[in-house]
């Protein structure tokens, strides 16, 4: 019998112990900055002419790798080698499949200090974050792996006398899996391994500023005994390859998280059906999100300001479930604001390499000049309180950054703007705080701070996201607790890391023996 599902316990560092190995891995790491990567089809390493550096986005000057980039010849190949391959691996019996996933968390497991190095190098994760993304990734694996082998339990149907009945999930085929970069481990890996645990087989196109982390997990996948052909690596610009591997005809299905924007368009390119496309292909697409955290007049104050400076800030806003509105009853309007004011003062901005930095550098330049946009567009809709300039010219940082007395339609209270940027909205009472929290596009998260227990009653009915808090953060869900994913344009409420991820990668086929 294997041991229940359990989540993987976060590092503590405030032990010695931990900081020394997290500081040696640190350093092994930064010792192999600047390899070489290719793609990787088949069993075949291919290197490109066109290759992207990967830099680290608190130190602009430092390369993390160099990494081969595919062309639509490439994303041929791999699309072949994928279709190849599952002829093989979808025989592979449900716990075989699942015992790689066993075998990958275990490896993952044991260096575990290392993968979150890489994280804070390419990603500008801090030592806990990177830490969460990494303990996320094994929990994805031990988890889906559990689910595999409980969904290919046979399923009770109801009994006909003189017929033998019986129902099991069987693979897709070939999946696109496109992660995101802000969760360049655990989302890649969950995406990935839900797919090939279910018996397709991936063509695997990593977000380009985290090309790296992701081509050391397709090696620790290789050491795991992943046969060869079952993921494919194959980094390369959307621009070049994305519509190319959505519209191919092997195409099964496309496993998406990012924005809103590039999820649309997938969406839309899987829809129209090609010549000798032979299916409907299945889009899971998690997108964006504006989430907010309503005060009530009742709250705990301190555990708002708590609550809510954790979900704005931490990784530098850069989560489709982070915080970018505090919603707020008048009479506590002012207390609650000083509260986050002071808190977020408090976190130390610097270089993620260091234990000290709570707040590192937002992801590139693009998402710098964005995010720089959206603070001027915020200061003429609001009164800018804290923050507001950039850090370090080392590398992308951008000050935690407070505006109030926003409106409830203003651009900066309604776009997602994926940095640490938070708008300060009022409400006149509850009702209209529910009514603001329910007024974007969006459905993902979403939190209520109060002790009555009427106004978290009528929040549970009406307030319409996908994952809903209360009196805690809206950031970090945990797998097989907090099965995430949202409404409306946030996506398909695909709902990862919970029971019904895998049946979005099979199909159901049932067969009746007449005796
Ligand atoms: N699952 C993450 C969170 O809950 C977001 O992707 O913060």
């Amino acid at each position: 019998m294997r041991e229940p599902f359990r989540n993987e316990p976060f590092t503590d560092f405030t032990q010695s112990d931990a900081i020394a190995e997290f500081q040696a891995a640190l350093r092994i790491v930064e010792s192999q900055l600047g390899r070489e990567y290719h793609l990787k089809i088949g069993s075949d390493y291919v290197e490109t002419t066109t290759k992207r550096k990967s830099i680290n986005p608190a130190e602009i000057k430092q390369t993390v790798g160099t990494v081969s980039q595919a062309d639509t010849e490439h994303a041929h190949r791999a699309m072949l080698s994928a279709a190849a391959a599952f002829e093989q691996w979808k025989r592979v019996a449900p716990s075989a499949r699942a015992r790689v996933l066993y075998k990958a968390a275990a490896i993952l497991r044991r260096r575990k200090h290392e993968f979150s190095a890489w994280l804070v190098y390419e990603a500008g994760k801090s030592w806990t974050e990177a830490d969460g993304d990494t303990a996320e990734a094994i929990d994805f694996m031990e988890y889906y792996g559990r689910e595999m082998e409980r969904l290919s339990e046979r399923q009770p149907l109801i009994p006909l006398s003189g017929e033998d009945n019986e129902l099991v999930y069987i693979p897709l085929g070939v999946g696109i899996v496109i992660p995101p970069w802000n969760f360049p481990l655990a989302i890649m890996a969950g995406m990935t391994m839900a797919s090939v645990v279910a018996g397709n087989t991936v063509v695997l196109k990593p977000a380009s500023p985290t090309a790296v982390i992701a081509a050391k997990f397709v090696e620790l996948l290789a050491e795991a005994g992943l046969p060869d052909g079952v993921v494919n690596y194959l980094p390369g610009a959307g621009g070049e390859i994305g519509d190319f591997l959505v519209e191919h005809s092997l195409t099964r299905f496309i496993c998406f998280t990012g924005s809103r924007e590039v999820g649309v368009r997938i969406n839309e390119r899987a829809a129209a059906a090609k010549g000798d496309q032979r299916w409907i292909k299945r889009v899971i697409a998690e997108m964006g999100g504006k989430d907010t955290i309503i005060v009530a007049e009742d709250a705990d104050l301190d555990l708002a300001a708590e609550a809510i400076t954790a979900s704005a800030f931490g990784y530098s806003g850069q989560k489709c479930s982070a915080c970018s509105r505090a919603v707020v009853e008048e009479s506590v309007y002012e207390a609650l604001l000083e509260k986050v004011v002071e808190r977020t003062q408090a976190l130390v901005m610097g270089n993620p390499a260091e234990l000290s930095t709570m707040v590192g550098p937002v992801i590139d330049e693009r998402a710098y000049m964005n995010i720089l946009k959206y603070i001027s567009i915020g200061k003429s809709e609001g009164t800018l309180v804290l923050g507001g300039g950039k850090g370090s010219s080392s590398g992308y940082f951008i000050e935690p950054t407070i505006i109030r007395d926003v409106m409830p339609y203003a651009q900066i209270a309604q776009e997602e703007i994926f940095g640490p940027v938070l708008a300060f909205i009022k409400a006149a009472n509850f009702d209209a705080a529910l009514d603001i929290a329910n007024n974007t596009e969006y459905g993902l998260t979403g939190a209520v701070i109060s002790r009555d227990r009427a106004r978290l009653e009528q929040a549970r009915e009406q307030f319409h996201v996908g994952n809903l808090y209360f009196n805690r953060k809206c950031t970090g869900a945990l797998v097989g607790v907090h099965p995430f994913g949202g409404f409306n344009m946030s996506g398909t409420d695909s709902k990862a890391g919970g029971r019904d991820y895998l049946l979005l990668l099979t199909q159901a086929k049932v067969v009746s023996e007449r005796f």
